[in-house]
């Protein structure tokens, strides 16, 4: 499909903005192949984008409706605009490469409506060379400290009938499958009966953000939000016929508005990743880029590392979260086996669920904000004494404090939890959110439950305390101003494998994800099942991927905290476990080798401080070779390489764990393919030899 020319439209654009000249109003990324262009349309603002002179984003409006307030849609006229360019290179404490560029040209635009009550609003764009980034911004008003949103009327009309990869607006959840339609075929409320999911609420036909596009001629385009801390998560409602998605904040259950704002106010940034092709897409650093800079001045306590778990035992059954079933998992003579484990294979951590008490309640019903008090241990489970041992072996606890969804009464604990983590020199926490939110009336991504999840890892900041979240609200970048904010899930994760009601997570699931949730930020997968069978426990279900793609998503899944899931036993004396303790967590450089949206893709990451590189790629359903040119390798060095491939009878059905290892001599400008069978991948750890 042809799309329109992007210089037709700019004469609609500016029907009415007579006093303005176009220059005044057009920003062009630094490299000049990106064009943002506001306008507006009889008093309404409206943005539109292009690429190389091509739309992507028709004329798309711009606004809100408030409650109890005049709407000014009709009413605004361009008070005063400016322009900036900014460049920069910053670092995080951990990421995905050393350095980080920031560049890009800003537009800030202010309105002023043309009569009562005379408000003011502000815009401000910035374009980048692999995307757009814009936020409103609410100036302060004297007799108003506050304005009550009941929709964000933010648009984005699509120049084309794209393909479109898209999980459901659920209200709740970010655990579904990805589909893959055209935008025109979206069909989000199919979507409402989830088999495995304790909350799940699907509105309207809504998709949630990342939802990740591409155009006829290839170029890869992906809606999201960056810097998502106060304010409603933002689904986007689908208008099928006229290609347009449209804001449809997350609501309350009971309120008519859906966003309460103290002014002065910025909204997050609404984000669009407009790249050349799936590689340049996967490592854009947009979202990033729009977050703060570090707010935690000392950031050496936040250590990115492996950890071991108390935990797929509980999935699979083999234990128990809560205590008096006889398989109870977090016993303190159980704690210091996995410990041992962890230290005896360079496994920097250890997360131990169902320590505390209180499960056995809520898996009997009892009020559950009652509970979890987050600090009293199970009567078999020394909790100081497992403490000191981890220290003693250098193993960083992970703690869990599952809220069960009840967040006020975490809100609550949350001081004397983190007191007993410190007192206990425990660093990093899991917090989980599983079932309906208390207070009543709100989601897991509504405004207040997105200032709640703020407010823990402001917290847990101040307590030198990493948190790694499931059930969070999504990734949008705030790692960068908060790096404690570590990892977290906001995923359809392993768990679903083991689970395994609707069949788990076939194959393309994880060819899918590095194009549309990660590129939010880390995504805590818990990666790395040997038992790919699931035997002897589950006849019906098993993880739907062959053993070295388990082994590849240790590279292909960005976060600086990674599980090694399995149960040790599994792990002890298999050769493939050199890759788990080799492969490392933390990046100098990310490359992406080559890449298809939900077909396959491969990754080559240099590790931070070494001249390490571990390579992963995988593919979904289907078999098929990847190439790779190992042009990255530095041309005066000589390398070793372990690879860890599928064996050729290997299949994610069956014969999933057939695997090979060979080793040989890599150096710059070779080229090789692997194999990799239905459902497979391959792994690489390169070593440099030295003389
Ligand atoms: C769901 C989380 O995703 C999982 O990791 C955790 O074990 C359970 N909730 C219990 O908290
Ligand atoms: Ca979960």
């Amino acid at each position: 499909m042809k799309l329109i020319p992007f210089f037709l439209l700019i004469g609609w654009l500016f029907i009415g903005c007579d006093s303005k000249k176009d220059s005044d109003l057009t920003i062009v990324s630094p490299n000049g192949e990106i064009s943002l262009v506001v306008g507006l349309h009889n008093g309404q603002p409206t943005y539109a984008i292009s690429r190389h002179g091509e739309s992507i984003i028709l004329p798309s409006k711009l606004g809100f409706n408030f409650q109890n307030q005049p709407q000014p849609a009709n009413h605004f006229i361009i008070n005063s605009t400016h322009k900036n360019s900014f460049s920069e290179t910053y670092t995080l404490p951990y990421g995905e490469q050393k350095e980080y560029d920031n560049s890009y040209n800003e537009l800030v635009i202010n309105l002023l409506e043309d009569n009562e009550p005379f408000r003011r609003l502000q815009l401000i764009f910035r374009a980048f060379d692999d995307g757009v980034g814009f936020r409103y911004h609410f100036p302060e008003k004297e007799g108003m400290d506050s304005l009550l949103i009941v929709e964000e009327l933010t648009e984005f009309n699509l120049a084309q009938d794209l393909e479109s990869w898209w999980i459901p607006g659920d209200w709740d959840s970010y655990e579904h499958l990805y589909n893959h339609t055209r935008l025109s075929q979206i069909d989000a409320t199919k979507k409402r009966n989830h088999p495995n999911l304790g909350t799940t609420f699907i509105p309207e036909n809504a998709v949630n953000t990342p939802i990740t596009m591409i155009s006829s001629d290839g170029v890869h385009i992906s809606i999201h939000e960056a810097a998502l801390t106060d304010y409603p998560d933002m689904t986007l409602g689908v208008d099928t016929a006229r290609l347009k998605l449209q804001a449809k904040l997350v609501g309350h259950q009971q309120n008519k508005n859906k966003a309460v704002i103290p002014l002065p106010f910025s909204t997050p940034w609404r984000t669009i990743i407009i790249a050349e092709d799936a590689k340049k897409i996967m490592t854009s650093n947009l979202i990033l880029n729009l977050n703060e800079p570090s707010k935690i001045k000392n950031t050496d306590w936040i250590k990115p590392m492996k950890y071991t778990g108390i935990w797929l035992q509980m999935h699979i059954g083999t234990m128990s979260w809560d205590y008096g079933t006889g398989k109870h998992g977090a016993t303190t003579e159980n704690a210091k086996k996995f410990i041992d484990f962890a230290a005896d294979n360079g496994i920097g951590g250890l997360l131990i669920e169902g320590w505390n008490t209180g499960w056995k309640d809520w898996f009997t019903g009892v009020a559950k904000d009652s509970i979890f008090d987050f600090v009293t241990a199970t009567p078999d489970y020394n909790l100081p004494e497992v403490a000191a041992y981890a220290k003693s072996k250098g193993v960083e606890l992970i703690m869990h404090h599952e809220t069960a969804g009840a967040a006020l009464a975490y809100e609550q604990h949350l001081d004397s939890a983190f007191a007993l983590m410190n007192a206990l020199g425990i660093s990093y926490v899991k917090t989980g959110y599983v079932g309906e939110i208390l207070p009543k009336g709100e989601h897991h991504h509504s405004q207040w439950m997105v200032k709640h999840y703020q407010k823990v890892i402001e917290k847990a900041a101040q307590h030198h305390i990493a948190v790694i979240a499931h059930e969070p609200i999504k990734a949008t970048g705030v790692r960068r101003t908060y790096p404690n904010m570590i990892s977290r899930e906001g995923l359809r994760g392993q768990e679903f494998n083991v689970w395994g009601k609707d069949g788990g997570n076939p194959p393309e699931h994880l060819t899918v994800i590095p194009f549309t949730r990660m590129l939010g930020g880390p995504v805590d997968y818990t990666p790395g099942i040997f038992n790919t069978q699931l035997e002897p426990w589950r006849k019906d279900n098993q993880v739907n991927t062959t053993l070295a793609y388990q082994l590849a998503l240790y590279v292909v899944l960005y976060s600086p905290v990674q599980m090694v899931t399995d149960f040790p036993e599994n792990y002890q004396g298999h050769p493939a476990f050199q890759f788990i303790k080799d492969v490392g967590v933390d990046w100098d450089k990310t490359i992406v080798l080559d890449a298809q949206v939900g077909d396959y893709v491969v990754v080559a990451r240099k590790e931070k401080g070494t001249s390490s590189w571990f390579l992963g790629g995988i593919t979904d359903e289907h078999e098929r070779k990847l190439g790779v040119r190992f042009d990255f390798l530095d041309a005066d060095k000589t390398y070793q390489a372990t690879i860890y491939q599928d064996a050729p009878n290997a299949d994610f059905r069956d014969h999933s764990n057939a695997y090979e290892i060979k080793n040989y001599a890599v150096k710059k400008g070779d080229e090789k393919q692997f194999y990799c069978a239905p459902g497979g991948g391959f792994a690489m750890s390169i070593k440099e030899v030295t003389q």
